[in-house]
């Protein structure tokens, strides 16, 4: 069975001191919840983050990571060292690491087959940008992003794989894909998936939406039968928006 997730993106937000504070506002706002909660602090905060959040139902995560183990890659993170501190899972292929940090399908490839084999859970993002919906390309957009990144992978490795669909032109621009337009780009992901991997593992992979999630629209978007959760950015910043968009299921 898929599971239901909730995660936060804090993106390059909060310094020490704010994230500690917005750790102790979650703590007191958590309940045993549907959904698999989940935060992305920055690098520098997940020992801390890890530390506080002990025992407790929400997770700590990564933003990104670097494919190689160890070695000469200035400024890099690498799986072995965030499993290190108890970090389990990455936010991979996010499309600011798309666009800033020029991470395209290959590269996300070898990230996706160095976390796998660290024993890792991937929440693998991707989305078309607006020219591409507006030309009618989104769907094969999609499709090549998952195909390229993913599609190498053994029946066995999905068990590790959450995808999040997140549409470029709805991050971070108060623009949401609509229920109806994000629960259309998730059928075809999972009838893409079933064509390649057969039904059951399609129904198993946990698809999440991602872009201007807030607590008035995650109860409509959540309700769709293939949205399987949210990965939010800016809501994520503050917990009671952010709690009030896993309450949503
Ligand atoms: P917003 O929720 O701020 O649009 O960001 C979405 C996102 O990029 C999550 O990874």
């Amino acid at each position: 069975m898929r599971k239901q997730i909730v995660a936060g993106n804090w993106k390059m937000n909060n310094d020490l001191k704010q994230t500690q504070t917005l750790i102790s506002e979650l703590k007191n706002q958590v309940q045993t919840s549907m959904a698999e909660v989940m935060i992305a602090p920055t690098f520098t905060n997940l020992v801390g983050a890890c530390d506080a959040l002990q025992n407790s139902e929400i997770e700590v995560i990564a933003q990104n990571m670097h494919f190689a183990e160890n070695g000469a890659y200035t400024g890099e993170v690498s799986a072995t060292m965030l499993k290190s501190i108890g970090v389990n899972t990455v936010i991979l292929g996010h499309s600011e690491r798309r666009a800033y940090f020029n991470e395209n399908d290959e590269l996300l490839a070898k990230k996706v087959d160095a976390a796998l084999a660290k024993n890792m859970r991937i929440i693998f993002c991707f989305g078309e940008e607006l020219q591409d919906r507006n030309s009618g390309h989104h769907e094969a957009v999609v499709e090549r992003q998952i195909k390229k990144a993913l599609f190498h992978l053994s029946g066995e490795a999905w068990g590790s794989i959450v995808l999040a669909y997140e549409p470029v032109w709805a991050i971070g621009t108060g623009e949401t894909a609509s229920p109806d337009q994000a629960q259309d780009m998730h059928a075809f992901i999972r009838k893409t998936l079933a064509e390649e991997h057969g039904q059951d593992l399609a129904n198993n992979v946990s698809i999440l939406y991602g872009g201007s999630v807030k607590p008035a629209n995650a109860n409509e978007i959540f309700s769709k039968a293939d949205v399987d959760g949210g990965l939010i950015g800016g809501a994520a910043l503050n917990a009671e928006h952010f709690f009030d968009i896993v309450n949503a299921f």
